[in-house]
């Protein structure tokens, strides 16, 4: 796919591109080539095909990852090829929005590598100002198209400038200060945070009070400053975001949080007791906490909640023998734990006349895809089981289970 150039920005915010972009069906691999043949021969510049027929691929791309809900904003939307990579869901970016709404309306905020806008715009959807600022000329050219078309030209202003070049910087005049810094590098993920482009040490010695700063859901917990809240956020189950926030940006003295979207379930730290939960084998069922509970470090809060316990004190699995309607764990009933053996469990779900397994697993080295095809399925078979592979101490075991109807 060609890069998004400068002149394709000024092309397509013409009233023929803008045009041309809302006819378009989404994007299929198949009949692209027909598609801008016919553009062509209609008439449209061939530069101004090739860049919407870019954006219509990277919107049909897009709207994949962000669902619905956030699907419905694209029509409005410019993309380049790494904004719609590094773009947050408009759900989780409203998300971040309320917490910093309520610095008040008017408030400034220096959003510091603002990307194609996402964040921004859901910044002044919740009435702040906002100096969006991203060193890449083409993203800047991007971010001001999407802030024009979405009629947020009053409240946010941006400006293609590196922030760690600024010269004199006064980022102390701002109420607060947005980073979503860079974490990828040709397509390669960077582990380091000070290999993120601003680096996270960069970004946390603002002398700004109220600061959020996105992170790798997996950063180093030693790196969280005292007076931060670690805050996870997931998204139909899958961990989309983590970040930094502290001053009035933090939720009163939380030290950890996680947040489920959609239904928007939400554990912190206060939740947490003095005891830790028991250690003990496993019960009736099963639960595996979402993966924002365990990245936020909360499955002890989430055990305890439902007064549960964990079959090892490093592994997150949750055990009860009560069924347990909880919002942050999926719930399976044990029908059957056993140490690992292929054979013997090729052996069970034959007997059992298992024909299709889920396979999950924590603290076990076993490779999910080699047991598949290791436990040959007879497909014929109706039975459907969850297989669960952990260990207790440092013995392997499986669990074989059905699975619970989703909770709430
Ligand atoms: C993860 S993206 C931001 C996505 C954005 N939050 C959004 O809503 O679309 C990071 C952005 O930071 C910009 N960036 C990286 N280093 C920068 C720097 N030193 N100064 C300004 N922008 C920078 C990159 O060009 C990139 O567009």
């Amino acid at each position: 796919m060609s890069a998004v150039q400068l002149a394709d920005v000024a092309l397509l915010t013409s009233a023929d591109g803008r045009r041309l972009l809302a006819e378009l069906l989404p994007y299929d691999d198949r009949t692209a080539l027909a598609t801008g043949e016919r553009l062509r021969r209609a008439g449209h510049p061939p530069a101004l095909v090739t860049a919407a027929l870019t954006q219509n691929r990277l919107r049909t791309r897009v709207a994949q990852r962000w669902g619905p809900a956030g699907a419905a904003l694209l029509p409005h939307l410019l993309l380049t090829v790494d904004g719609a990579e590094q773009a947050p869901r408009p759900t989780v970016a409203a998300l971040r929005a309320a917490r910093f709404g309520r610095l008040g309306i008017g408030s400034s905020v220096a959003d510091l590598g603002c990307g194609i806008g996402i964040d921004a715009l859901a910044l002044a959807n919740v009435g702040l100002d906002i100096a969006a600022l991203d060193r890449d000329p083409v993203t800047a050219a991007v971010a001001t198209a999407n802030v024009e078309a979405s009629g947020h030209s009053d409240r946010v202003t941006v400006t293609s400038i590196d922030v760690q070049e600024q010269r004199d910087p006064t980022w102390s005049r701002y109420d607060a200060a947005f980073a979503d810094p860079a974490r990828r590098l040709n397509g390669r993920r960077l582990t380091r945070p000070e290999s993120w482009s601003p680096p996270l040490s960069w970004v946390l010695a603002l002398p700004v009070t109220n600061l959020g700063v996105k992170v790798a859901p997996g950063l180093d917990r030693d790196l969280v400053p005292a007076g931060t809240e670690f805050s996870v956020v997931s998204d139909g189950g899958a961990v989309v975001e983590a970040a930094l926030y502290r001053g009035a940006l933090r939720d009163g003295a939380l030290s950890r949080s996680a947040t489920l979207l959609p239904a928007g379930a939400r554990i912190t730290d206060a939740d947490l007791t003095e005891a830790a939960p028991p250690i003990r084998s496993i019960g009736e069922y099963l639960h595996e906490p979402d993966g924002a509970v365990i990245r936020a470090g909360l499955v002890a809060a989430v055990a305890m909640g439902v007064d549960g316990w964990l079959l090892d004190p490093r592994i997150a699995y949750v055990s009860t023998d009560a069924e347990v309607a909880s919002p942050f764990l999926a719930s399976y009933r044990v029908l059957d734990v056993m140490p690992f053996s292929l054979k013997r469990l090729r052996g069970y779900l034959r007997i059992h006349g298992v024909g299709h397994v889920v396979i999950k697993k924590r603290g076990s080295a076993v490779d999910v895809d080699e047991l598949r095809r290791s436990l040959r399925l007879e497909r014929t078979a109706s039975e459907r089981r969850i297989i669960v592979l952990t260990r207790i101490g440092v013995d392997p075991i499986v669990a074989v289970c059905l699975a619970q109807e989703p909770a709430l």
